[in-house]
């Protein structure tokens, strides 16, 4: 199964599927390509450091986002992958992009959908948002892209506990820990092995 990752910033969840590959916990996967919309991102040195394509396709080289949409889906077309993994990208996917890979977009969240999700929830505001509510257990989802933000199928979940002392520094490194690094690559690995789930 061909993926392409896309990403935006550090690449732990990227550098999770790189290993899961080579410790061959996740079967019948190769990653084709890995495209952020941010040149800087660490992703793309840990693409490049593991030998994989790396690509920027960035919202600020294009004279508005219709532009950028179609370069992405372009993009997308050109490389053909089985399944698009959203891994801590922070763009949001053209419609065109959601209907022509429906079904073949996933997406790692750092909450229990449907908590903490949606607009304006993303990377350490999820952690703080939980931490405000006070919530004593919180976790990770993989789910399908549809055209809303963080709406489609949920196909695995993992709960993290809360701890008093937590920060969302502290709470969004745990979760990410032990929650974001096992479902993806598990979740990534389901479909390689049974096809749609
Ligand atoms: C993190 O906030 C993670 O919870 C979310 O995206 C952000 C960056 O992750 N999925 P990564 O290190 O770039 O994979």
């Amino acid at each position: 199964m061909k993926i392409v990752v896309l990403v935006s910033g550090g690449g732990t969840n990227l550098q999770a599927i790189i290993d899961g590959i080579n410790n061959k916990t996740i079967r019948n996967t190769e990653i084709v390509e890995v495209v952020s919309n941010n040149a800087n991102a660490y992703a793309l040195t840990r693409a490049k450091d593991n030998g994989i394509p790396g690509k920027c396709i960035s919202p600020k080289e294009f004279a508005d986002r219709d532009d950028f949409n179609k370069a992405l889906v372009e993009e997308m077309d050109r490389v053909s992958p089985d399944l698009i993994v959203l891994a801590g990208f922070l763009v949001n996917i053209p419609a065109e992009m959601v209907a022509k890979y429906e079904g073949k977009i996933i997406n790692i969240h750092p909450s229990l959908i449907p908590s903490f999700c949606g607009k304006g929830f993303y990377g350490l505001k999820v952690h703080e948002g939980a931490l405000k509510r006070g919530v004593k257990i919180t976790g990770a989802t993989v789910h399908f892209v549809d055209e809303g933000t963080d709406t489609g199928p949920i196909i695995l979940q993992k709960a993290v506990e809360v701890k008093p002392d937590d920060t969302p520094e502290t709470l969004q490194r745990r979760v990410m820990e032990e929650a974001e690094w096992v479902i993806l690559p598990k979740a990534i690995d389901m479909i390689a092995t049974k096809g749609n789930i």
